[in-house]
């Protein structure tokens, strides 16, 4: 009796308990289903007339829900017609741009190369030796050489300049060509200091008024005639000319070689002592 007394209750509160958990999923269920679905629609909702599971019909409320949620999709603008451009408004088209590039390009060009030529062909300026160098008034000259012993160097040109006898011009004229002869004309005569033996640059000698070759001792006379040594010809002389102002031009750019061994126009033998060994 103990025992019926405490199961029956027991019993009571289960049942009770398991209708009250029956009824509150029933609940859960409602309240989850979307509004006004029936029994038929969700007949109606199932492609195949089957009965929808409730899984299906809560994940069919969650679809409805976003969609209803989700803002209405917009159409993308549609695309402008492609309109050729204004070439008038634009001012200067691709192909007009590549022609006057071109032109431009080629103009640029030959004017370098027209530039390049005429530097080449104009004559360089050029100052000192390689130059024409003014020597000075012919009169001022013949003073400087005489004050300075006979020989007066001009380390601009590289040369020496000394007077020639006016006496000798009738024999030089067969002999001198006509470079050389402009200065001769006037009574001096422009010598390069470089021996035409070795390249010695050869000084004057005072005592035997020749000029005489430390190198190797050639000697010449004093208008660079060679007098001696193994040097294979006379002293080379700069062409030589005077202007209407009466002013001495060498032209230190023009070589003129020295008049070959046994020329002497001068006959000037050595005035003194020379500086050199003895000429042969
Ligand atoms: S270099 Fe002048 S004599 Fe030889």
């Amino acid at each position: 009796m103990i025992v019926l007394a405490i199961v029956i209750p027991l019993l009571t509160v289960a049942a009770v308990i398991l209708i009250l958990a029956v009824y509150q999923r029933r609940d859960t269920r409602r309240a989850s289903r979307p509004r006004g679905a029936s029994r038929r629609s969700r007949k109606a909702a199932s492609p195949t007339g089957a009965p929808l599971s409730g899984r299906e019909v809560e994940r069919a409320a969650v679809l409805a829900r976003r969609a209803a949620d989700e803002p209405p999709a917009v159409a993308p603008p549609a695309e402008a017609p492609w309109v050729k451009p204004d070439e008038e408004a634009i001012g200067v088209s691709r192909r007009q741009f590549l022609n006057r590039s071109i032109v431009g390009f080629m103009t640029l060009g030959l004017s370098g190369f027209g530039a390049s030529m005429l530097a080449f062909l104009w004559p360089p300026f050029v100052t000192g030796f390689g130059s024409v160098v003014n020597a000075g008034k012919v009169d001022e000259i013949k003073t400087q050489v005489r004050g300075e012993n006979g020989f007066l160097k001009v380390p601009e040109g590289r040369m020496w300049i000394t007077e020639y006898p006016e006496s000798a011009l009738p024999e030089a004229r067969e002999v001198y060509s006509r470079d050389v002869l402009g200065g001769m004309e006037s009574g001096l005569v422009a010598l390069y200091w470089k021996c035409p033996h070795l390249g010695c640059t050869v000084p004057s000698c005072v005592s035997s008024q020749w000029f005489e070759c430390p190198c190797h001792g050639s000697k010449y006379n004093q208008v660079g005639e060679k007098r001696g040594g193994p040097a294979p010809r006379g002293m080379d002389h700069f062409a030589t000319s005077v202007n209407e102002r009466g002013e001495f031009l060498v032209n230190t750019g023009k070589i003129i070689p020295g008049r070959p061994v046994g020329t002497d126009t001068t006959r000037q033998e050595a005035q003194g002592p020379n500086c050199i060994g003895q000429a042969e």
